[in-house]
């Protein structure tokens, strides 16, 4: 029995680190990060404004270290931490924190240890994030810096933001995984921002030992940045959504009252809602979304080249609007795809003669053979589509993205988008070539009201443009010099 405790001590001090790190907070946060610094070896020292060390106990009753961990005062943890200081309040609790150690800080008691403050909180939600201007992290190093030279102290305290976007659950769920995929996935990284590089540096250092992956970006200033990263949920899908939604809506709608507008087939509306089929309208509409917003997409990077053929440069700003619409055009490209998706579905649970007689060989009345030539070409088109659009969305998921060079990303995304865009466009065209070819006289109105011919403007207006971009030579290399870097007088545009 004495040999086993022996040995257990022996383990338990060979993972042992010999530095104390304060923890201000008992709550969720201060106990989940507490898991981890006790797990891997640290000695941890609460600062609580009620210590109880029974309390803290039993949250950690699953972890075999705990006699590594203490609870007390606010500035006794401050004081007896050795440099590391994580902060796992509220925001609302900083001025109350920092009066507290600054009024027990003097002369004599702040020579002692530098302190480096880990802030890990986010924002609240009564913050109005659109208009914020300073993080949590920044406000609490000023307020230190205020006190400290109020009270003309020589005391450095150095504020790293960090930790805020991960959750406390997750910092501590290694402990209790058992799924083989879940801990051979389990590298979190851990976004940091200070001002002083050896700060930083010794924040790194802590994350690699508890088996985290920190990563630097930047000056305190930048801590807005992860901050705002927590709030803004889904921001940049926001627009995207909103208008294919709408966009979509519209179309619906046009295409319930086009057909009966314009071929006036069934006279009077009752007749027309009779044949009504919901299935068609949404194929026919989220085709037609789709394909428009395929050539939005596209039309984006037009608009971009004629400003700057306007300008001559690549160093005016965009409008706000087009670096909004180029920055989005991930999320209206997924929402094509997601369009497109709708539309092969319910179109292959349809096709039948029942649904689209006019793609199928008539061999009776009410009896229809193989498909026509124009139905195979139609389906062709429509399946290689689908194919390519496909690649093109895998292209754009982070993951797949960084495994291509830049080449390789460009190609599938420019390349192959650009050709989707044609073959969509031939796919309606097909449709809307049957319809002319079996015209017995023109008719300008029928041509010009086909929802198939309208479906093909805007891409074959983006594909022509791209076409003259990339392809004729004066504004091609003009382009070309523009990107390179250099300015192109405006009167030779
Ligand atoms: N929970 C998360 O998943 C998460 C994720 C990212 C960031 N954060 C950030 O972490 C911080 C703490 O979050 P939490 O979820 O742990 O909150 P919490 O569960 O509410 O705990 C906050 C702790 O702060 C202490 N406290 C309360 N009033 C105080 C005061 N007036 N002065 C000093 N200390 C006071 C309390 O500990 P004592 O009773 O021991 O004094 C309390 O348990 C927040 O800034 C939050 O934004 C949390
Ligand atoms: C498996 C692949 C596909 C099949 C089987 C298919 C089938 C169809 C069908 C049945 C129609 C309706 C014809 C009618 O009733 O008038 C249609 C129309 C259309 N499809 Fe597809 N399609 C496919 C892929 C695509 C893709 C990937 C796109 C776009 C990127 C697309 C864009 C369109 C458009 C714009 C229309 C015209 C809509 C309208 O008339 O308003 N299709 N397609």
């Amino acid at each position: 029995m004495n040999e086993m405790t022996e040995i257990r001590i022996d383990i338990e001090n060979s993972n042992k680190i010999n530095e104390k790190i304060a923890i201000i907070g008992t709550g969720n946060y201060g106990v989940a990060i507490g898991k981890r610094l006790l797990h891997f070896g640290y000695e941890v020292i609460y600062g609580s404004r009620n210590p109880n060390k029974e309390y803290l106990k039993k949250c950690f009753q699953d972890l075999n270290n705990t006699y590594q961990m203490d609870v007390t005062s606010i500035y006794d943890a401050w004081n007896r931490a050795d440099n590391l200081v994580i902060l796992a309040i509220s925001v609302d609790n900083y001025e109350n924190f920092v009066s507290e150690i600054m009024s027990s800080l003097n002369e004599k008691n702040s020579q002692k240890k530098s302190k480096i403050i880990i802030e890990i909180s986010n924002l609240k939600d009564s913050d109005n994030f659109k208009t914020l201007k300073i993080s949590n992290a920044e406000k609490l190093n000023s307020l230190f810096k205020e006190k400290i030279s109020e009270k003309n102290l020589n005391y450095p305290i150095h504020v790293v933001k960090g930790f805020n976007l991960i959750n406390a659950h997750s910092i501590s769920l290694f402990l209790y995984e058992t799924n083989k995929t879940n801990l051979t996935n389990c590298d979190l990284t851990v976004p940091i921002a200070g001002n002083d590089r050896h700060a930083k540096q010794k924040v790194i250092e802590l994350c690699s030992i508890i088996g985290l992956k920190a990563n630097d970006i930047g000056l305190l200033k930048s801590s807005l940045k992860l901050e705002l990263a927590n709030k803004l949920t889904f921001d940049e899908w926001k627009y995207p959504t909103l208008i294919s939604l709408v966009y979509f809506f519209v179309n619906f709608v046009w295409e319930f009252f086009h057909n009966f507008i314009f071929t006036k087939k069934p006279t009077t509306f009752d007749e027309y809602m009779k044949k009504f089929s919901l299935m068609s309208f949404i194929i026919k509409s989220s085709g037609f979304t789709s394909l428009y917003l395929l050539a939005f997409v596209y039309l984006g990077h037009v608009i971009a080249c004629i400003y700057q053929l306007k300008y001559g440069t690549k160093y005016k700003k965009f409008p706000k609007w087009l670096d909004q619409w180029l920055k989005t055009r991930k999320q209206f490209g997924l929402w094509a795809f997601m369009f497109a998706t709708i539309h092969v579905i319910l179109s292959i649970m349809t096709i039948n003669p029942q649904y689209s007689a006019s793609w199928f060989k008539k061999t009776g009345n009410y009896t229809y053979g193989k498909m026509t030539l124009n139905g195979e070409m139609n389906t062709l088109t429509g399946v290689f589509t689908y194919l390519l659009l496909i690649l093109v969305a895998l292209s754009s998921i982070n993951s797949i993205a960084n495994s291509l060079n830049w080449n390789e990303w460009n190609f599938v995304q420019a390349k192959i988008g650009l050709f989707c865009l044609l073959l969509g466009s031939l796919h309606c065209f097909s449709m809307f070539y049957r319809q002319f070819s079996e015209m017995t006289q023109i008719d300008l109105v029928f041509i010009l009201t086909r929802t198939k011919l309208i479906a093909i403007w805007l891409p074959c207006l983006v594909l022509i443009l791209r076409f003259i971009f990339g392809y004729f030579r004066p504004l091609s290399k003009r382009i070309e010099n523009i990107r390179n870097g250099q300015k192109v007088k405006i009167d030779k545009v």
